[in-house]
C-alpha cells in the first residue's frame, strides 16, 4: 500500500497515529459524531480502541451516527456501558436492553433530521468526527467508504476530526459519493436533484486539514449483511404488492418503469426485489437508503437501470462477487448524504414509492414501526418517517401475528404512533393488501380488518369495530379501554386470543 496515494496532501502524514493513541484524546462527556449507516462504511478502529480503554477506566460518551452499526461496536460500546446518550438509529440486542432498561438515553429520529438538528445546534458541538475513508485528495476533501449518512455534517460541525483510512475498503468507490451541502435554512435554494442519477455535488467531503487532529490507517472489511432468504409468508406480502403494482400499472396510475422505489432493509424487502426480476416492469429507478444484495441482482439482471442510497450494505458472498467489479456499476450507482436520500423535497418531486415494515397497525392504518407493546424500543424508526409522508406511494408491510399467534399484528388501536393514518396509503399482510387511498376511517377499517387481518382474530376485530360503532360511534369509534386490554391481556395471560382467555 502506498500512502501517498491514500493522503495526497503530503502534510497529512504527519498526522498518522495508532487507533489507541487517537482513542485516548477522547474525554468523559464528549459527543462524537461516527460514520457508519446499517453496517457500512462505520468507523470502526477508534471505537474498538475506545471501549478497550473503556474497560480500565469507565467513562461515558454520546454516540451519534447514521444509523446502525457493524462490527458489533454498539454491543461492545453497551457492555461497557461507554454510551449516555445514543442517536438516531441502532438495531443492537444488548444496546435495545440498556435503552430499555434505562441504563443509557436514545433519540428515536427520522433519520433526515439529524444534519438539520447539527445545523441548528440542538445538540451542541461535536468533539470528534470519527469518519472511515479511501483517502483524503490533494484538495482536502475525505472520500467516504460504504456509507455517507451523516459523515459530511458530522465533519462541518465536529471541533476535530479523526479519519479512518481502511484500506480494505475498495478503491472504485472513489467517485461513487455525491456530497451537496444544504446551507442554511432561510437562505436556501432548492436542491438541483431532478432524477434519481443527478450528480449535484463534489465526491468528497471538504475539511480543513488543521480540523484534522489525527488520521489512523486500518485494514477490516464492513460486517456483512444477515440476509434472510424469504420465507412463506415474505414471498406472500412481495406477491401482493407485485400483484398491485401490476394492477395500478393496468390502470394507467403507474407507468411499466414504475416510480423510484425505496425500501428497508430485510427479508420482506428482499422478497418484493426478488419478485420484480421476474415482473413486467422494466427500466426501475431505485431511491433509498440502503442498497442491498437484491438490488445489484437488479441491476445485473438489467431490470434496474439506477440506484441511489447513502450505503452499501452486502451479504459475504455479495461483497465478493461485487466489489472486485464495482467499476462496471459506476454510472448506476450513486451514494449521498442521508438528508439528501430522505430529504422529503426530493422524495416528493421524485414521486416514490416506498416500502416499510411495521411491528403492527391498527383498524384505521396507523402505524407502529418502533415500540413492542408500546413501551419498549426496538430499532428506531429509522428513514421509514422520511419516506412514508412524503412519497407518492406509502406502503407498510407487516406479518399479520407474532409470537406463534398470541400476537396480532392488526390491533384496535396501535400502542405507539410513529406513522399517522395520513401517512399510510397501503398496508399488506401475508393474507392481503388494504388499499386505504380516497378511503374514510370506517371504510378503512372494513378493508383492513377483512384483507389484512388473521383469521385468528377476524372475528374479534370486527365485533371491536362493530361496537365501538354501536356503542360509541364518531367519526373514528373507539372503546378505548377495550382496545388497550389487547396488551394487557398479552401481558397477563399470554395470547390476546379472546378465545382462549374465556377458555382460561
Ligand atoms: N408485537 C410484539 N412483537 C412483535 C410484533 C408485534 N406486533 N411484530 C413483530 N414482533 C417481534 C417479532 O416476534 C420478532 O421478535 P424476536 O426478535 O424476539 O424474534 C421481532 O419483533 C422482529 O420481527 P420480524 O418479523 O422478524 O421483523 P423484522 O426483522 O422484519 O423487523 C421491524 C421489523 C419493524 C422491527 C423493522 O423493520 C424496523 O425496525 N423497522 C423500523 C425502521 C424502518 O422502517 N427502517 C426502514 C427504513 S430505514
Amino acid at each position: 500500500m502506498n500512502t501517498q496515494d491514500k493522503l495526497r496532501n503530503p502534510h497529512l502524514s504527519e498526522k498518522i497515529v495508532t487507533d489507541q493513541i487517537a482513542a485516548s484524546w477522547i474525554k468523559d462527556g464528549m459527543t462524537l459524531g461516527l460514520s457508519g449507516f446499517t453496517r457500512a462504511g462505520d468507523a470502526k478502529a477508534v471505537p474498538t480502541a475506545l471501549v478497550e480503554r473503556a474497560k480500565a477506566e469507565p467513562m461515558k460518551v454520546n454516540v451519534f451516527t447514521g444509523a446502525s452499526l457493524g462490527s458489533d461496536i454498539d454491543k461492545k460500546m453497551a457492555e461497557v456501558d461507554l454510551v449516555n446518550k445514543r442517536l438516531p438509529f441502532q438495531v443492537d440486542k444488548t444496546m435495545r436492553n440498556k435503552i430499555n432498561t434505562g441504563q443509557m438515553w436514545f433519540i428515536d429520529q427520522h433519520l433526515s433530521h439529524t444534519a438539520e438538528a447539527l445545523r441548528q445546534e440542538v445538540f451542541g458541538e461535536i468533539d470528534f468526527a470519527i469518519i472511515e475513508a479511501i483517502a483524503i485528495t490533494e484538495d482536502n476533501r475525505i472520500i467516504p467508504t460504504t456509507s455517507v449518512g451523516n459523515s459530511a455534517a458530522f465533519v462541518n460541525h465536529a471541533k476535530e476530526v479523526i479519519v479512518e483510512i481502511n484500506t480494505a475498503q475498495p478503491a472504485a468507490l472513489e467517485g461513487m459519493h455525491d456530497i451537496y451541502e444544504l446551507g442554511e435554512q432561510g437562505s436556501r435554494v432548492p436542491i438541483p436533484l431532478t432524477d434519481s442519477s443527478d450528480r449535484i455535488g463534489e465526491t468528497g467531503i471538504a475539511v480543513d486539514p488543521d480540523k484534522i487532529r489525527g488520521i489512523v490507517f486500518t485494514n477490516q472489511e464492513d460486517s456483512p449483511s444477515t440476509v434472510t432468504p424469504p420465507d412463506e409468508d415474505t414471498e406472500k406480502i412481495a406477491n401482493h404488492l407485485i400483484a398491485f403494482l401490476e394492477k395500478e400499472n393496468d390502470e394507467g396510475r403507474l407507468p411499466k418503469t414504475l416510480a423510484p422505489l425505496q425500501s428497508g432493509i430485510g427479508t420482506v424487502a428482499n422478497a418484493v426485489f426478488s419478485g420484480l426480476k421476474n415482473s413486467r416492469f422494466t427500466d426501475l429507478e431505485v431511491y433509498s437508503e440502503v442498497l442491498q444484495d437484491s438490488v445489484f441482482d437488479l441491476l445485473d439482471a438489467g431490470k434496474v437501470k439506477m440506484a441511489s442510497g447513502c450505503s452499501i450494505t452486502l451479504s459475504e458472498d455479495k461483497m465478493n462477487d461485487v466489489f472486485p467489479r464495482l467499476d462496471d456499476y459506476k454510472d448506476r450507482l450513486v451514494l449521498r448524504a442521508q438528508e439528501l436520500s430522505n430529504h422529503p423535497e426530493v422524495i416528493r418531486r421524485l414521486g416514490l414509492i416506498s416500502i416499510n415494515t411495521a411491528v403492527e397497525a391498527d383498524i384505521y392504518g396507523n402505524v407502529n414501526s418502533t415500540h413492542v407493546q408500546g413501551t419498549k424500543m426496538m430499532n428506531g424508526i429509522g428513514g421509514s418517517g422520511d419516506f412514508a409522508r412524503n412519497a407518492r406511494l406509502g406502503i407498510f408491510v407487516t406479518k399479520s401475528i407474532a409470537k406463534n399467534g398470541d400476537i396480532s399484528s392488526i390491533v384496535p388501536f396501535v400502542s405507539h404512533v410513529d406513522h399517522t393514518e395520513h401517512d399510510v396509503d397501503v398496508l399488506i399482510t401475508e393474507h392481503g393488501l388494504a388499499d386505504l387511498r380516497g378511503q374514510a376511517p370506517k371504510e378503512r377499517a372494513k378493508e383492513i380488518i377483512t384483507n389484512c387481518a388473521d383469521p385468528l382474530y377476524k372475528e374479534q376485530l370486527l365485533s371491536y369495530f362493530e361496537r365501538a360503532i354501536e356503542q360509541v360511534g364518531g367519526h373514528t369509534p373507539h372503546l378505548l379501554q377495550e382496545a388497550f386490554a389487547w396488551y394487557k391481556n398479552f401481558d397477563e395471560h399470554g395470547t390476546m386470543r379472546e378465545r382462549e382467555l374465556v377458555m382460561n
